[in-house]
């Protein structure tokens, strides 16, 4: 997917070149799992694929949206524009919440276009298509109209679309790695500033997903009441979010808190000790530490924060007993989706192979295997 390919399509499509060509790409939580709303520290990775974004502007106000994916043209006006769309067309609610998220920042919106849409990310495998969705339209947008705000700016639009639009109450992660990632690079989020920072991945370290298919029918009610668990812990603890709370404040507190809100808050407030040791660990060239530190995240993410499952779990379990191996662990919201491996030279295709002929004799049906590489962030083609 590249300027021209994305722009030859539009051709074909609106019979005309595009005037901006933009692509975001998705991301790999590398650790940090639901520490982002909590004020905490995350760590991501940018990869290769995403979804690009071809936009010529029109003059009579019509809006029309088309995606490579269903292959139709959604036509709108500026007034439904206002209204989340449902059924085939639900995946415009990305690009309309960036359109509404617009003037909550002092920028312009564009009135009329024509919009293409194409993405090379694996559906479902909790890589944020929608993240990577809505930074690419947010600079196809303002790029059309002559707006250059920071960058930073560019990720709050991507998260208030998805807060205030979609309506999931995620923090900054998935849009923060998309528009501020590096190849080579890991990306540091401080999400309380939030500050972002980029830390070199080292060398001889791969990534590898393991897609399972699988989603928990509540999967975004599942999010959201974690959301409000943390909320209420934090509340009970005294606090307005659960960063200001630290590992021995939680421990001495712990009579106090009910025993769920306990092992939730637990789960973010170690979590958010785990990144910072993940990013030493990573500066010391300490590898085998990172990986231990990953699997850590996803134990506690399987008995505290209890957003695992038994594939997720069966996953990891193969993967940190396959040789070369640093670490593994769920990546993303959880309750189904993927894993993440991060391996040495040891570890190859054949390995992945073993790891996915097992799961696929205990659960009937094969995981897809994604080797991955890490990719530049947002930009204009
Ligand atoms: C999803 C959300 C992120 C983050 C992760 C869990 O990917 O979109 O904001 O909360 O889950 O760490």
């Amino acid at each position: 997917m590249n300027k021209a390919s994305l722009a030859a399509q539009f051709q074909k499509v609106f019979g005309r070149q595009p005037d901006i060509v933009t692509r975001a790409p998705g991301r790999i939580e590398f650790i940090g799992n639901h520490t982002d709303y909590n004020g905490g520290t995350v760590l991501g990775a940018s990869i290769d694929r995403g979804v690009g974004v071809a936009l010529a502007r029109r003059t009579d106000g019509e809006r029309n949206f088309h995606s490579s994916y269903t292959g139709k043209t959604v036509r709108l006006t500026a007034a439904d524009a206002q209204v989340k769309q449902t059924g085939e067309a639900s995946w415009t609610n990305y690009p309309l919440g960036v359109l509404a998220a617009l003037p909550h920042f002092g920028l312009g919106v564009i009135e009329g276009f024509d919009y293409f849409a194409d993405s090379d990310l694996p559906t479902g495998a909790g890589l944020s298509s929608s993240a990577a969705i809505e930074l690419a339209s947010a600079l196809a947008f303002l790029g059309a109209t002559g707006q250059t705000p920071d960058r930073e700016t560019v990720v709050k639009v991507g998260k208030h679309a998805e807060n205030h639009f979609v309506g999931v109450p995620c923090g900054i992660l998935d849009q923060g790695v998309s528009g501020f990632g590096k190849a080579g690079h890991l990306v540091f989020i401080d999400c309380a500033g939030p500050r972002f920072a980029t830390v070199p991945m080292p060398s001889g370290a791969d990534f590898w997903i393991f897609n399972t298919h699988t989603k928990h029918a509540l999967v975004d009610g599942l999010y959201a009441a974690r959301h409000r668990e943390c909320m209420a812990a934090a509340h009970t603890l005294g606090v307005k979010l659960l960063v200001e709370v630290s590992v021995d404040k939680l421990r001495a507190a712990e009579s106090g808190v009910e025993a769920t809100a306990f092992k939730r808050a637990r789960h973010v407030v170690e979590e958010i000790a785990r990144v910072d040791g993940t990013v030493q660990a990573l500066r010391a060239g300490d590898i085998g530490k990172v990986g231990a530190l990953l699997t850590a995240s996803h134990r506690s993410s399987q008995h505290l924060f209890e957003n695992s499952t038994p594939e997720l779990d069966f996953l990891v379990d193969a993967l940190v007993a396959s040789a070369g191996v640093y670490g593994a662990r769920l990546t993303g919201g959880g309750f189904g989706g993927a894993v993440m491996a991060l391996a040495g030279a040891g570890f190859g295709a054949a390995q992945a192979e073993a790891v996915a002929a097992a799961y696929a004799a205990r659960f009937g049906a094969r995981p897809d295997i994604l080797p991955m590489r890490t990719g530049d962030g947002a930009a204009v083609l």
